[in-house]
């Protein structure tokens, strides 16, 4: 039997739900009970019609569905699948602003551990940062953390002030204006879709910015042929599905996360099979997370 039809059948006799990010390999997505930005991802988990939750996706994708969902239990076919933006993350330097400056507020991207969610406070992904923000007092002093590059644009895009972190997302920052101008002179017809995680150079080039849902929406909408994706290869076969006959154009051969990539359809199987890895956040931690993952869940709608 096929792994793919091994899983189908494993999952449904072990009663389980699976949640895949878009920047999933193809195969992991078409045995997805739900695939999404990672938004939809913490949704999706915290409604889960099931009370085992696998979630396809790097590891503070696992952990935010364990902090929503404390009643359930949260499997990763691959524990060591980390986002080194989200690992760069220095807590010292987030408690140490806020005691310098009490009255602030720290504004995280999901992308964050969840000892780094714990001490936020509210989380905030790419496809509502600045929706969220914007209903933050006018007056408050923000840190944003961790992506320079996202808080760039959101700081722009609502012409506010925040107190950014320095760092960045390897796979997204690595793409450069001058690769968008090549992209350009081959398609000059092509639109080009940007996730904000790219450096402003980049997202000035843009046609459209927006989270991995945002990109999907715009591309199954948009009128053009030809598209140029910048953003993690994965989202193209999502595109491709909702919108075939498009064609796809990646902006850089090396947008490909090898953190998403380490999740297969073999390391699925045997987290079905063996009940394994349970992702668990200690309770003090997941307890004091969860505010800021709910605030933002509020925020949002
Ligand atoms: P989205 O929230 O757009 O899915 O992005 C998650 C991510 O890790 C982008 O690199
Ligand atoms: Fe992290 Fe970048 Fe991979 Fe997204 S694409 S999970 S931000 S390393």
């Amino acid at each position: 039997m096929l792994t793919a039809d091994r899983i189908l059948e494993l999952k449904k006799e072990k009663s389980v739900y699976i949640i895949a990010h878009y920047y999933q390999r193809p195969e992991v997505q078409d045995i997805a009970d739900f695939v999404g930005d990672s938004y939809a991802m913490a949704v999706a988990a915290k409604n889960s019609p099931l009370d085992t939750i696998l979630v396809a996706g790097v590891d503070f994708m696992a952990e935010s569905a364990a902090i929503l969902c404390p009643g359930k239990t949260v499997l990763t076919p691959e524990p060591s699948a980390t986002c080194p933006m989200a690992d760069s993350v220095d807590i010292q330097h987030v408690l140490e602003y806020k005691e310098r400056y009490p009255d602030s507020l720290v504004v995280s991207y999901v992308n964050t551990p969840a000892a780094i969610k714990a001490v936020s406070d509210i989380c905030v992904t790419s496809s509502n940062a600045a929706k969220i923000i914007a209903k933050l007092p006018q007056d408050a002093r923000i840190l944003f953390i961790p992506d320079e590059n996202l808080g760039k644009y959101i700081a722009s895009k609502l012409n506010r002030s925040l107190d950014l972190y320095p760092s960045c997302c390897p796979i997204h920052a690595a793409v450069t204006a001058d690769d968008i101008k090549e992209q350009k002179q081959h398609y000059p017809g092509a639109e080009v879709l940007v996730h904000p995680e790219c450096s402003p150079e980049v997202v000035a080039l843009a046609d459209f910015v927006g989270s991995t849902a945002g990109i999907l929406d715009y591309a199954a909408r948009s009128g053009k042929k030809q598209l140029i994706i910048v953003t993690e290869c994965g989202i193209m076969h999502s595109i491709n599905k909702v919108s075939p006959g498009k064609e796809l154009i990646l902006a850089h051969s090396e947008l490909i996360c090898p953190n998403m990539k380490s999740i297969t359809l073999d390391k699925i199987l045997y987290s079905l099979e063996n009940r394994e890895t349970v992702v668990s956040v200690p309770e003090p931690i997941r307890s004091q997370a969860v505010t800021a993952l709910e605030k933002m869940i509020a925020y949002a709608s």
